[in-house]
């Protein structure tokens, strides 16, 4: 069948994936998949600081350079993920980053992996999930290391140093649980307006919000509350990706042909609602087959023990509805 990617060409979309680089050439059936289905691609893990510090003086970029080594074969464009965020730091952080040298680690991590990367890049995810309601604090911002150990700053830092590194990269905010019209959902994606508001209004260099969009078949379904958000941030002249899009099907029973079903009319009432707003320019999915996704892990995992089937192709890289419902959404 004609590819994800070749519909985004005729749409003017750009349609991608996360991926594992080692994969891309350890791996010819998933090197293929993705040069056939991908006009942009990002690293599930490989740029994020567990990947690239191995020790608190070294910085190893083998995987980010692999990745743009095979988009560039490919003609795709890739996205960088991420430059600040709580999670997947490496083990020698707590104990070496501190209150009094925080800033400084920040900084030159944004310095040192954006201008290695500069020029090349679509966009960087400057800062990752920085927003927790359930935080209590006034400014909705999560309890985060860094939040500890710069207070509320570090999130313009890191957007300044990441626009002095690599001017041409787009600046990204990217944060989860803000797509559906369920009451924590539209808490956060309203702290999340609040934190954009306020980076545009101190003249912060941002240009796009990511929305995750890990959805859930049978949540409450995204709806004009999301689109208002888009469009708010379209007249802020933002751009907004869908970064990380996968169906959890973990609360669907029954055949698989029902599960498909159901995830496969997630995909494309979403995407299609998403991509109609013109300020709505990429779609990734966290991953492309089910052979990998990330949902088999214990809190996202199918209570019937069975492996999800939540990408656009299945355990044997086989095309599933999602995959047509996404493509004809695009
Ligand atoms: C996930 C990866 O998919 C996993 O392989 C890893 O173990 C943990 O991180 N939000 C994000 C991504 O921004 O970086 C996360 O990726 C998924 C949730």
């Amino acid at each position: 069948p004609r590819s994800l990617r070749a519909h985004a060409e005729t749409a003017g979309l750009l349609v991608g994936c996360a991926v594992v680089p080692d994969r891309l050439s350890g791996e010819p059936a998933y090197g293929s998949l993705v040069a056939d289905q991908a006009n942009i691609l990002v690293a599930e893990n490989a740029m994020k600081w567990q990947a690239l510090r191995p020790s608190p003086d070294k910085f190893d970029f083998r995987g980010g350079d692999e990745l743009l080594a095979f988009a560039a074969a490919h003609g795709q464009k890739v996205r960088g993920h991420n430059l600040c965020w709580h999670e997947a730091l490496p083990s020698w952080f707590a104990g070496t980053v501190t209150k009094e040298n925080a800033q400084g680690f920040l900084i030159q991590h944004i310095q040192t992996v954006a201008g290695h990367f500069a020029g090349k890049l679509h966009s960087w995810d400057v800062v990752n999930e920085a927003v927790d309601p359930k935080s209590g604090r006034a400014d909705g911002l999560r309890v985060s290391p860094w939040l500890e150990m710069i207070g509320p700053d570090y999130i313009e830092l890191a957007f300044h140093a990441a626009r002095q590194a690599d001017p041409a990269a787009l600046l990204t905010y990217n944060d989860y649980g803000i797509e559906n019209d369920g009451a924590d959902s539209r808490e956060k994606r309203g702290q999340v307006m609040m934190l954009v508001r306020r980076l545009k209004a101190r003249g912060v260099p941002i240009d796009a919000v990511g929305i995750q969009s890990h959805l859930t078949v049978n949540d409450p379904m995204p709806g004009a509350g999301l689109i208002d958000f888009v469009r708010e941030l379209g007249r802020m002249g933002l751009q907004v990706f869908i970064t990380e899009l996968d169906a959890n099907e973990h609360k669907v029973e029954g055949s698989v042909a029902e599960r498909d079903a159901a995830v496969a009319r997630l995909y494309r009432d979403y995407v299609t609602m998403m991509v109609a707003e013109p300020n709505v320019t990429a779609v990734l999915t966290w991953g492309i087959t089910d052979r990998y996704t990330w949902l088999n892990g214990q809190k996202t995992a199918r209570p019937d023990g069975k492996p999800q089937r939540c990408l656009p192709f299945d355990s044997d890289d086989q095309p599933v509805p999602a995959f047509f419902a996404l493509r004809d959404a695009i």
